[in-house]
């Protein structure tokens, strides 16, 4: 599937190199496709603009530049894969700005009427999203939308790079889905676990 990845950054890189894994041919949309990134590697660059022949584009910028990004790509009726978190710096370090009544994916959807959004890729830090198949169980992926196809889309993804594709149903998910990030973020990073953990659903 050709998906266009828009920001080159730590998320940006670390999907491309497992989606090219899997058989995938991402693209990173940057705004400067010349510019050194987190080692983009080899990974095709192009400008932020429109992909030809995208069947998806993945959202991996800072969650305050996702409108401005996304009305530069134009994605019409191409699913988009949010994997922003809307985090800001407050008096107890690194927080969500929003959260309980809304979500950065319904905030962009809200901006941005008929995008056909599903929240996914969010909830694990780049390191696991490059690499799922280290962890066993397998990492759960959480995807949520409105639209049916883009949910089925972005699950199928996720399965494909080593995660196991749990639907968390509409994007008003998205809510909690943040929110599970943050709680990554937090165990990581303030409470010593480190970088190379991963939740999973267990089923008996
Ligand atoms: N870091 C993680 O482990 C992790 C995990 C899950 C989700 N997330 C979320 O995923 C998103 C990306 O995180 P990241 O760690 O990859 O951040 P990052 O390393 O800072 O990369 C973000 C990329 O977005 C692009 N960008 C920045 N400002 C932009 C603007 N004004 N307009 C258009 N593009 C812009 C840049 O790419 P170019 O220079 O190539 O244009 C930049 O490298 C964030 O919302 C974050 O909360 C992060």
């Amino acid at each position: 599937m050709r998906i266009g990845i828009i920001g080159g950054g730590n998320v940006g890189t670390a999907l491309a190199g497992a989606f090219a894994r899997a058989g995938h041919a991402p693209v990173l949309l940057r705004r400067d496709p010349a510019a050194p990134g987190a080692a983009p590697g080899a990974t095709p660059s192009a400008p932020l603009a429109p992909l030809d022949g995208a069947e998806a584009y993945v959202l991996a910028t800072p969650y305050a530049a996702a409108v401005g990004a996304l009305s530069a790509v134009r994605p019409g009726a191409v699913p988009v894969i949010d994997a922003t978190n809307p985090l800001e710096m407050g008096a107890d370090g690194l927080g969500l700005s929003i959260g309980h009544s809304t979500s950065a994916a319904e905030e962009i959807a809200r901006a941005l009427p008929g995008l056909r959004l599903v929240k996914c890729f969010n909830t694990a830090g780049f390191g696991v999203l490059a690499e799922a198949g280290r962890f066993a169980p397998k990492p759960v992926m959480f995807a949520a939308s409105e639209d049916d196809e883009a949910r089925a889309l972005a699950l199928r993804l996720a399965a494909d790079i080593g995660f196991d594709p749990v639907d968390a149903g509409p994007l008003r998910a998205a809510r909690l889905l943040e929110a599970h990030a943050m709680l990554w973020i937090e165990l990581a990073a303030k409470r010593g676990l480190g970088r190379d953990i991963a939740f999973a659903l267990l089923r008996a």
